[in-house]
């Protein structure tokens, strides 16, 4: 086993190289010391409201939390049914668990990996309140399909954006504007990230942005006044200041993200038995958080040990499907349940992506799985 040469991605490189940026705006929180909703705290939320195009951003403490609040404040609860997909990360179903509502799990699509919409519209039933998509991996849902949908039944369309921050659909509508309000992550490995947990909501509704306002800050805005019961979920000053100046360089490295996507398709062309990343018709720009290939026969355990040993990071999104965690066993689905998410869950794999990766290092990737691929028996 060689020591790792191409990690799956590199944020000591990229922190080293913001220092100057950095240091400055964490000193000057030190010296300030408002710790809990400080200034950075709202000049960040105006910034992201400005990259996103959206009227109203509101800092929470998590990608789950933002999801989390946005239920809530939209009334929703026990009894209630929110429909979403079977192959995201955990918290999408969870956020939606802890409000005391059902989540209700569809399947994707297998060549984009993203929420089927004609599964969503057999899920419908009075029960049903709000539709989360997850614009997965750095790219939109369909959200025309969705839109619809929604409003055709009365519910309410939530963007899991947790992974999409700069997508757009391709009539340039950047996602966290696509429904009534949007769940940002910025954990520290998003396209995005704080050097901690951080989140937040995007809305253009007025009375919502209010009310979760009050619902992260324990149900006040004057202080120790208490409209409503909230919760303890503010964006730390700390990561706000330091979000802040990573936003400068987003947008530059969204672009690197879909340049070094580029050198995947160009290295990767060809190969036999592997599907490349699916591009929606939809898709204006894929943001490229991951990079994810599908092995159509070979074992991936054994292409990913070839991989290791050949000094190369890749790792799996998600090796179990929502429905399959022990975590849900109570919805009652088995195997089989929503053959897409599974059958992604079993030969997907996620190459090395990050902003600083070079022409080289994807070279050398596709070279160590071009290897593995034809080592091992399909
Ligand atoms: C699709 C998706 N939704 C929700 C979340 C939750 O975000 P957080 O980790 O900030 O709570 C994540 C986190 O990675 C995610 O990938």
């Amino acid at each position: 086993m060689s020591t790792l040469r191409i990690p799956f991605q590199d944020l000591p490189l990229q922190t080293r190289t913001l220092r100057p940026e950095l240091d400055p705006a964490i000193d000057a929180v030190l010296q300030h010391g408002q710790f809990i909703l400080g200034p950075e705290v709202a000049a960040f939320e105006q910034a992201w409201a400005a990259f996103c195009g959206a009227p109203h951003t509101i800092g929470v403490g998590s990608g789950t939390d933002a999801l989390q609040l946005i239920l809530r404040a939209l009334g929703i609860g026990l009894g209630d049914e929110v429909i979403t997909v079977a192959n995201s990360f955990i918290a999408t179903a969870e956020a939606i668990s802890y409000t005391g509502a059902r989540p209700v799990l569809v399947d994707c699509e297998l060549d984009t990996y993203l929420i089927d919409p004609g599964a969503v519209a057999a899920a419908i039933t009075p029960r049903t309140r709000a539709i989360i998509p997850v614009h997965l991996y750095g790219q939109p849902a369909n959200m025309d399909a969705l839109r619809p949908l929604a409003q055709r039944h009365g519910l309410a369309l939530i963007e899991d954006a947790a992974q999409a921050h700069g997508a757009t659909l391709a009539d340039g509508r950047p996602c966290g504007t696509l429904g009534i309000a949007a769940g940002f992550s910025f954990y520290p490995g998003q396209n995005l990230g704080a050097f901690g947990d951080g989140g937040a909501v995007t809305t253009d509704d007025d009375p919502l942005a209010r009310q979760l306002r009050l619902l992260r800050n324990w149900g006040s805005v004057v202080k120790y006044h208490h409209e409503v019961k909230g919760y303890n979920s503010r964006l730390d000053t700390l990561q706000a200041a330091i979000l802040g100046v990573k936003l400068r360089h987003l947008a530059t490295w969204n672009v690197c993200r879909h340049r070094a996507a580029e050198w995947y398709r160009e290295e990767l062309a060809g190969c036999a038995g592997l599907v490349l990343p699916g591009t929606a018709p939809w898709t204006g720009r894929h943001v490229y958080h991951l990079f994810v290939v599908r092995l159509l026969e070979h074992n991936r355990e054994t292409v990913m040990r070839a991989l290791a040993a050949s000094g190369v990071q890749a790792i799996v999104h998600y090796p179990v499907p929502i429905h399959l965690q022990p975590a849900y066993a109570d919805l009652g689905l088995r195997p089989g349940a929503f053959p897409c998410s599974e059958q992604a869950a079993r030969s997907i794999v996620s190459l090395p992506m990050y902003p600083e990766i070079t022409r080289t290092q994807v070279a050398e990737v596709a070279r160590a799985l071009r290897a593995a691929l034809h080592a091992t028996t399909r």
